[in-house]
């Protein structure tokens, strides 16, 4: 695995003979993508952001069924301070906050005692542990002591962050990578997936983007698959085999590419699954915006029925339509996406939602 080379501040010495420029040059012509979601060149963000007066290190890592960032933070996370170190040389960032979820608060201390080496101010936060304070700015919200809730954007971070100064957000793993762009081995297509579900071997592999579903499925021992989910927030896919996992294709089928990937055999139920799905943002929503906030407690009352009686057409039908609505009315991307295992399950499981009605 690429991400666990121990690289022993190697790339950092070479990078403090370069200017900003020539670092993030080198790094937008890596064609590295952000590790956090939503696949945005890192050189481009940085550009964007210069000078940038803080970079956050995003490690919230709240989406179910992902742990990739946990795995880098217990395996190597000499990669991710030497990738801090880069990053901060190229962004002009004078402080860095590594923002880790509660339950990752036991690798504050080993974060800490690497920083010793690179003699920078860099200072790691415990989030009190909440989904939307991964989103961008909801993470603003929360360092500045404010209730972890997102803003509306613009302005984007790099223009008006944290304290409204110049800031670059990043995901642990984007920047663990920052380190092997100066590599001639490296690889950007290589992506942590996080895997875990109906599955003899879960863990995390390194895989390349595009690997074919079946490839996956068989390196991981799943034999009698019908789903995979892209954690809660990006929907699901029937386990067609020959579909190749990149952010295009599974864009094409409606949904959105997540590498914390939740495979889901054939004795499971998809709407259960999607109302655990809707019970999680229920919980995890922000509250700030109606349709958000109301229309995922109404999806959850209509699929707590199912637990006693079938759905009448005009309950289902009310299903059909919040799942469709409730993305529009959002501000943010979590609202945005709430609803798309919803809509995909409906794409491609709609028998079992058939044999729900009256
Ligand atoms: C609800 C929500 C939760 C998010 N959680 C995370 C997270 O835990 N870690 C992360 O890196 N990005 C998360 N993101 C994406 C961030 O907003 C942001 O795009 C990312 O940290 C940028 O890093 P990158 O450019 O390295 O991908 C989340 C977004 C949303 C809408
Ligand atoms: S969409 Fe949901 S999570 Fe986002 S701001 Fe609105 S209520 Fe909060």
């Amino acid at each position: 695995m690429q991400i666990l080379t121990k690289n022993n501040f190697n790339s950092w010495k070479i990078a403090q003979n370069l200017t900003p420029k020539n670092i993030i040059k080198k790094v937008s012509d890596s064609g590295l993508r952000g590790r956090g979601g939503a696949n945005f060149l890192t050189g481009k963000k940085w550009e964007l952001s210069y000078p940038a007066q803080y970079l956050i290190v995003n490690s919230d890592e709240s989406e179910p069924g992902r742990f990739k960032d946990k795995f880098i933070l217990e395996k190597n996370p000499e990669l991710v301070i030497e990738g801090i170190a880069i990053a901060m040389r190229a962004t002009n960032a004078k402080t860095t906050y590594i923002y880790l979820r509660e339950e990752y608060k036991e690798y504050k201390k080993s974060l800490e005692k690497i920083v010793k080496k690179i003699n920078l101010n860099v200072s790691v936060i415990v989030g009190a542990g909440s989904y939307i304070c991964g989103e961008e700015t909801a993470i603003l919200n929360s360092l500045e002591g404010l209730r972890p809730e997102s803003r509306k954007k613009p302005p984007y971070p790099s223009e008006f962050g944290l304290f409204g100064k110049k800031t670059v957000i990043n995901n642990l793993e984007t920047i663990a990578r920052i380190p092997l762009v100066f590599s001639d081995s490296f690889d950007k297509d290589l992506l942590l997936f996080s895997i875990s579900g109906d599955v003899e071997k879960p863990g995390v592999y390194e895989l390349k983007e595009g690997i074919k579903l079946f490839e996956l499925l068989s390196l991981v021992g799943s034999h009698d698959s019908k789903a995979i989910f892209f954690g809660a927030s990006g929907g699901c896919i029937k386990t067609d085999k020959n579909i190749s996992l990149s952010y295009e294709n599974i864009n094409k089928m409606g949904g959105f590419f997540e590498t914390g990937i939740i495979v889901v055999d054939k004795s499971k139920s998809i709407p259960d699954m999607c109302r655990s799905i809707i019970q999680f943002f229920n919980e995890e929503n922000c509250g700030k915006c109606v349709p958000c906030r109301e229309g995922n407690f109404r999806l959850l009352q209509l699929f707590q029925v199912i637990l006693k009686r079938r759905w009448k057409k005009e309950e289902f039908e009310i299903i059909k339509n919040l799942a469709l609505h409730i993305p529009y009315g959002s501000q943010c991307a979590l609202g945005e996406s709430s609803t798309l295992h919803l809509q995909t399950a409906l794409k491609y499981f709609k028998n079992e939602f058939d044999s729900l009605i009256f």
